[in-house]
């Protein structure tokens, strides 16, 4: 499982340059490692960013998308701060919805 989620992460990585950008994108990369991929990756398989990827998503914006953390963020009482939850959505998008 560990290999596994290593391996998916390598192309993500790789696409990162230095820069405050990638900073910012870095840290969201890890809180969502940390705190949200093991749900989503228990329903969905793999590195769970199918969830994010799924024909009928549910995320059609990026304030939908800032909704959805914001949402996320509250349910599991994880007290992120603004900063937080926007590397998070920075994050996402950037990896996954491309708004
Ligand atoms: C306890 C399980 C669980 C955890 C932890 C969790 N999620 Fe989710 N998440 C879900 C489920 C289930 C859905 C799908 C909801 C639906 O289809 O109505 C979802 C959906 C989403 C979506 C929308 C995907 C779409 O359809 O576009 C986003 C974005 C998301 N989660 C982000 C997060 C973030 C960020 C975290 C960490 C702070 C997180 N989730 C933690 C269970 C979880």
């Amino acid at each position: 499982m560990k290999y596994l989620l290593l391996i998916s992460f390598i192309p993500a990585l790789a696409s990162f340059s230095a820069s405050a950008a990638d900073n910012t994108l870095q840290a969201g990369q890890k809180l969502v490692d940390t705190h949200c991929i093991n749900c989503h990756a228990s329903s969905y398989g793999g590195d769970g960013s199918g969830i994010y990827t799924r024909d009928y998503r549910k995320v059609r914006s990026l304030n939908g998308l800032k909704a959805q953390v914001t949402n996320c963020n509250t349910m599991l009482n994880l007290k992120w701060f603004d900063d937080e939850e926007q590397q998070v959505v920075q994050y996402l998008n950037h990896s996954y919805y491309h708004f």
